[in-house]
């Protein structure tokens, strides 16, 4: 039986990524990996550089290693300042991963993102075939990265597939660095401070989507029939649409004392006013049979509950 690798596994998917695949599956298929030192004792871990391709061979080698969700990668706040190692990161990394797939009959997962968008592509209702002229550095690996798979996929036959996630909310890890950040950061002031200053202006409307959405998405794009998928790069996927003001309001209807006040960071605002508005994810829902579960009120419904039970837990605990 193949096992399962996850790269970047201790970032913000990757640590729900992998609870939820040991959960379905046998804990012991699927190995975790990371730059950074692992947990100890939670279940297989093995230290991955993805820019080192030897480190991957090796890894798929020596744990036959038949799926690779391919997670490591620079974030879009953090490749606008380090846009040389995002670009050896975030593209020597799937290429590596891609090259290894080749060799030893991987399926591959690539996750790309509202960032593979630009200026010019049409912001409302953004279709799935539609303009991607990028002006970051990330959104530049991404569109990269989408090519690079429809490449494989078509020329040597890996089973290629992938997601142009949204902004994700989760409780677990930490977010990475970032556009839609504040989403996640938002939740854990109100629920402390009943105050929080945002980075993005009120009227910043982008896709979200709650973290278990994004979990079954990852899993059911994995599953789904291959004859069915038409696009190898990635699949709009989408599940809401809001502004921080917007989210302000969801939230004051559980703590009617939050406040939000503004100080908007320039590079975030114009990596935002760069990404589309809200996708069309009608081909997913046609291919493979995407529905989101979650909405802007059960997410923040859910978010307070689990970001307020994790407050008042006992250190340690
Ligand atoms: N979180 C989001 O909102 C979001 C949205 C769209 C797309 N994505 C994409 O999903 C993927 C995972 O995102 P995330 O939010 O979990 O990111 P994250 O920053 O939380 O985690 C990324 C992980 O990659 C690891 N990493 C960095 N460089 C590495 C290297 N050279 N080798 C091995 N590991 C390395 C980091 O240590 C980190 O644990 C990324 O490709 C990201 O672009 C995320």
């Amino acid at each position: 039986m193949h096992r399962i690798l996850v790269t970047g596994a201790l970032g913000q998917i990757g640590s729900e990524l992998v609870a939820a695949l040991r959960q379905r599956l046998d804990a012991d298929r699927i190995i975790a990996s990371d730059l950074r030192t692992g947990p100890a004792g939670q279940g297989p871990y093995v230290h991955v550089d993805c820019a080192q391709p030897y480190e991957i061979l090796e890894a798929v080698r020596r744990y036959e290693i038949g799926t690779i969700y391919h997670l490591a990668a620079l974030l879009s706040a953090v490749a606008e300042e380090k846009p040389q190692v995002a670009w050896s990161v975030n593209m020597g990394g799937l290429y590596n991963v891609l090259e290894v797939a080749r060799q030893y009959g991987c399926q591959v997962f690539f996750p790309s993102s509202i960032g593979a968008f630009g200026p010019s592509t049409p912001r409302d209702r953004t279709p799935q075939v539609t303009i991607q002229r990028p002006t970051t550095m990330y959104g530049v690996t991404k569109v990269a990265g989408e090519l690079l798979c429809d490449y494989y996929a078509a020329r040597f036959g890996v089973d290629t597939r992938g997601l142009r996630l949204p902004g994700l909310i989760s409780h677990v890890a930490p977010p990475g660095g970032g556009t839609t950040d504040y989403a996640v950061e938002i939740f854990h002031q109100a629920v402390r401070y009943k105050h929080y200053t945002c980075f993005l202006a009120p009227e910043t409307r982008l896709d979200m989507m709650y973290m278990p959405d994004a979990i079954r998405a990852l899993i059911e794009i994995m599953e789904a029939d291959p004859s069915r998928l038409r696009y190898r790069n990635a699949y709009n996927v989408t599940a809401m649409s809001f502004t921080p003001a917007e989210l302000a309001d969801a939230i004051r209807a559980h703590i009617p004392s939050f406040a939000i006040d503004y100080h908007v960071d320039p590079v975030r605002q114009s990596i935002a006013d760069s990404w589309p508005r809200s996708l069309d994810d009608r081909a997913a829902r046609e291919d493979w049979g995407w529905v989101p579960r979650f909405d802007i009120k059960a997410m923040t419904a859910d978010m307070l509950a689990q970001t307020t039970e994790k407050l008042w837990m006992p250190k340690g605990a």
